[in-house]
């Protein structure tokens, strides 16, 4: 029989508008981390623009079928965009194997998506974050420095910013302090060594995205969020609970100084992210940037877990089994951005809200019940 999957592929191919192949092919950027839920989302975006991309990811985690294959996620984008995904299976800390990449390809940037993130792994783990996160991202800048690759975007969080002194965030806002667990000191540490690494040498030019809290999926339902175990965050937690993967969610906390009692985030649509990271390209080869510069890629707007529950039942048509239930801890009450900076200096705004990204995320969870490893029709 064939997959759900593969025939909303198919159909998805059919209903969307025929591609200007014509058009001049752009340069070849190296993604590292390009298996996992942005990497390849932002990828597909990428393709579709016209670049071409090397992939390295170790597959810690991202489904592939085995060591040697590229994962399920870039042969769907393949599918997606009728275009090459070329991947390595290579660790952003094997020098060696990163120096042979840089000789074998002509990189015009980087952008880095490779990191362990789970918040609550991270207070378990804390050097193998250390070491993942911050010792790696070293090993890739002495590979791009010895290469002369001097161009990269940087995956960073609105962790950085720890427990917000003001609202809405603004990119002046201070960072590194009162941040809770080694996954965000993880970002904040390498947002500094980076930065240093600009001042060292002007030729860097170097782009700190941000991000706040990244959800949806690709609207053609064939690339999403595929968390490999339980969920630590809240939409694939909902979604699973939406599918009858798991009996309900605990919403943590319903105590917080806000209108419903429940936390506040600022949702972003993953493909808005992902052309987040087109215009960041664009700037970033703009021979007038230079430097070391920070954007927050949020919507400016915030909404409570209560509120993402009601817009999940809305637009599924399933009724979510919710308990109220402690804190988290670590958990900040409120967070949202000021996006006005990436609007005004990289062109480019969110345009997708809550309901398109509790549809999109919903498409699929439908159509891949059991994410990647998924061979299972419609429940
Ligand atoms: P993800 O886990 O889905 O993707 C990360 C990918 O990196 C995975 O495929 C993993 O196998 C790979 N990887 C990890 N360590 C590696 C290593 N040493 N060498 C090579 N590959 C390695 O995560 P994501 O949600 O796509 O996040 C991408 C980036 O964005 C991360 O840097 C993350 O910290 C950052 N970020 C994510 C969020 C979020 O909510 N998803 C929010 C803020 C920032
Ligand atoms: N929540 C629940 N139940 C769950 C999961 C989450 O109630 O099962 C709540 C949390 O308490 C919080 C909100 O939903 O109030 C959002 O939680 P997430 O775990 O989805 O996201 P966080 O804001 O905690 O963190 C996310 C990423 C981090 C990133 C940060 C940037 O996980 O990597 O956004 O703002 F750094």
């Amino acid at each position: 029989m064939i997959p759900y999957w593969l025939l909303s592929c198919l159909l998805y191919l059919s209903i969307s508008s025929p591609k200007l192949s014509e058009a001049k092919q752009k340069a070849t950027v190296l993604i590292t981390g390009g298996g996992g839920y942005i990497g390849s989302h932002t990828i597909a975006e990428m393709l579709d623009d016209k670049y071409s991309v090397v992939v390295i990811d170790n597959l810690s985690n991202c489904y592939a079928f085995n060591d040697t294959e590229k994962p399920e996620s870039l042969k769907r984008v393949e599918m997606l965009t009728k275009k090459k995904v070329i991947f390595h299976n290579t660790d952003i800390r094997d020098s060696s194997g990163l120096n042979k990449l840089f000789k074998s390809y002509k990189f015009a940037a980087v952008i880095h998506f490779a990191a362990l993130k789970s918040v609550s792994e991270s207070v378990r783990k804390p050097v193998e974050y250390y070491e993942n996160n911050v010792a790696g991202t070293n090993s890739l800048i002495q590979a791009m420095k010895n290469n002369n690759v001097k161009k990269l975007i940087y995956s960073s969080s609105a962790t950085v910013y720890g427990s917000p002194q003001y609202l809405p965030l603004t990119e002046k806002h201070p960072t590194g302090q009162n941040i809770t667990n080694p996954y965000g000191k993880s970002k904040y540490f390498t947002e500094e060594i980076l930065k240093d690494l600009s001042y060292s040498d002007n030729e860097w030019k170097i782009i700190l995205l941000r991000y706040f809290n990244p959800v949806g999926a690709h609207p053609s339902g064939l690339i999403g969020e595929d968390p490999t175990d339980i969920p630590n965050n809240l939409m694939p937690y909902l979604s699973q609970v939406a599918i009858g993967r798991r009996n309900h969610l605990d919403v943590f906390g319903s105590d917080y100084p806000t209108p419903d009692g429940t936390g506040i985030r600022d949702f972003i649509h993953i493909t808005d992210l992902a052309i987040g990271h087109l215009r960041a390209l664009e700037k970033l080869t703009n021979p007038a940037f230079k430097g070391c510069r920070a954007y927050n890629l949020g919507t400016g707007k915030g909404y409570s877990v209560l509120e993402l529950v009601k817009a999940f039942e809305r637009v599924s048509g399933r009724r979510i089994n919710y308990k109220l239930t402690e804190r988290r801890k670590g958990d900040l009450a409120i967070v949202y951005a000021d996006p006005k900076l990436a609007e005004k200096e990289l062109n480019w705004i969110a345009k997708r809200y809550i309901d398109q990204m509790c549809e999109d995320t919903w498409r699929w969870q439908r159509q891949n019940p059991n994410g990647y490893q998924s061979d299972q029709d419609e429940p």
